[in-house]
């Protein structure tokens, strides 16, 4: 009975995830879409608890340890800032992969607590689904360190290349499938640690040689391994609701690497085998010319914006840093108020995570209805009078579309160069996480505005009410 009772509230908990990622998909429907989710976790977690039933000592440790998990979590939830959402969400991911091995390795030694056979005499199937489990949670653990340290700054951001290291890769893919297929026949506990070894230098090798700016599809791309290690972990622990919602952020993740391998011109399969991008020479390979910029004050900005019949704003990572939002809002209404349009254009890389852009403008009560993702409004700049970028670089940098040497080159770019007057909010002529130089500070239609962009725009809105 218990046990039918599960598997029915299991499968509640898996409509409401279903629901939870149908609702994520528009601003509109997030808040809905969150509180299913919510609700279909805590319904996982009680059936877990009181029907997939532990017993009282296995009751006291989970107790021991959502205390101690809740309570790191909770800390580290306050403290972070929201620009460092993208390592955080790294470190998590590594935590799902040593997790995965974690558990495979309990099951091995001891394969009674899991119904899965004695020791020297594990199914079949579990070992299978064991070694799996185990080469992805070690791959996602490693590889999650490895982008954390990029993202957090802690190592380089440049792409690590080693000679020949496609051919590496294949020569560890077929030793780790042989050494899987050599385990389960064998039960050998040798090979299960040689499977994490090699996993672990898998997961090293595939993700040093991605550069800063190809990053996001990355980090997307360990939130999908790190579903899949947790649907491995749901196998060997026969527990269908770890297997739904693995399966579920295995597959949510890899639609998230394709919707922004897409965004950032890559091919999904290199993504996947590791290691894209980083064919391409130097940064800044492109001739800069003439290195004059124009300068201006809020004041030629608000004159500029009052009197133009279109603006389109983008938002970059800058804007999240210097937390402009709010003012941002306040100059696109008064614009408004003038009779101005005004639009917002949002690149699918934008800031340091997926949608960053879109939650900072949704806190701002920004209209959605205002705002367009960049194949719906690219073709606009060039009917617009101003194009206003604030704390945008990488996803406006011209080089992405005309210099074949630029290791972003072939990622689409919001076209602002098209723009009138293309008005430039950053605090100095540097780089963004790419690291590369922007041949639009230099040109003859662009006005830097140097300052910090919660500071310029607020000054632009004084300059507007006077
Ligand atoms: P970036 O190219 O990183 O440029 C941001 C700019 O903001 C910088 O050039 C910086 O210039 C300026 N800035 C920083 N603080 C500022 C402040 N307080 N006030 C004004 N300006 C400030 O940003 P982007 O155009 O949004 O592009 C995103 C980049 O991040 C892409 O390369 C993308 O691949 C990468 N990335 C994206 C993600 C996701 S999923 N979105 C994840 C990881 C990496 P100053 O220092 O001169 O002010």
């Amino acid at each position: 009975m218990s046990e039918s009772t599960a598997a029915f509230l299991y499968l509640v908990s898996g409509v409401l995830f279903i629901l939870a990622l149908r609702g994520l998909s528009h601003p509109t429907t997030s808040r809905q879409g969150n509180m299913m989710g919510m609700v279909g976790m805590a319904i996982a977690i009680l059936t877990t608890l009181f029907l997939a039933g532990p017993s009282f000592g296995g009751f006291a440790l989970i107790v021991v340890g959502i205390a101690i998990g809740g309570t790191a979590g909770a800390i580290i939830a306050r403290r972070i800032a929201m620009t460092a959402m993208p390592q955080l969400v790294a470190a998590f991911h590594s935590l799902v992969g040593l997790a995965a091995v974690m558990v495979a390795a309990a099951a091995l030694y001891a394969p009674e607590s899991m119904g899965i056979g004695a020791i020297g005499a594990i199914h079949g199937q579990a070992l299978v689904e064991m070694s799996i489990g185990v080469a992805i949670g070690a791959i996602t653990f490693t590889g999650s360190v490895i982008a954390f340290l990029k993202l957090d700054g802690r190592m380089s951001g440049k792409p690590i290349m080693l000679p020949q290291r496609h051919a590496i890769n294949i020569a560890l893919g077929v030793l780790l499938v042989v050494l899987v297929v050599w385990f389960a026949a064998t039960e050998s506990h040798a090979l299960f640690w040689l499977v994490v070894l090699v996993s672990l230098a898998l997961g090293v090798l595939l993700i040093i040689p991605i550069g800063g700016a190809d990053m996001p599809v990355v980090v997307s791309m360990l939130n999908s391994y790190s579903g899949w290690a947790a649907a491995g972990i749901g196998f060997t622990l026969q527990n269908l609701a770890l297997i739904i919602t693995g399966a579920l952020v295995g597959s949510s993740g890899a639609i998230l690497s394709y919707i922004m391998c897409k965004g950032m011109n890559r091919s999904f399969i290199s993504v996947i085998l590791g290691g894209f991008g980083g064919e391409s020479g130097p940064a800044g390979g492109e001739d800069m010319g003439d290195r004059t910029i124009k300068q201006g004050s809020a004041e030629d900005a608000a004159y500029l914006m009052a009197n133009a019949s279109k603006v389109i704003i983008v938002p970059g990572y800058g804007m999240a840093v210097a937390q402009a939002q709010h003012a941002l809002r306040e100059m696109a209404d008064k614009l408004k108020e003038e009779g101005v349009e005004v639009k917002y254009a949002i690149h699918p890389v934008a800031g340091r995570m997926p949608g960053h852009m879109n939650v900072l403008l949704a806190e701002a009560n920004v209209p959605y209805d205002d705002v367009f993702e960049l194949e719906d409004i690219n073709s606009e700049f060039s009917q617009s009078d101003v194009a206003f970028v604030i704390g945008a670089n990488d996803v406006t940098n011209p080089a992405a579309r005309d210099d074949k040497t630029s290791p972003i080159y072939g990622m689409p770019i919001l076209n602002v160069d098209q723009a009138q007057t293309c008005l430039f909010v950053k605090r100095s002529l540097g780089s963004g996480y790419a690291g590369i130089d922007n041949t639009l500070f230099y040109k003859d239609n662009t006005m830097m505005l140097l300052a910090d962009a919660k500071k310029m725009v607020e000054d632009i809105v004084k300059a507007l009410d006077r």
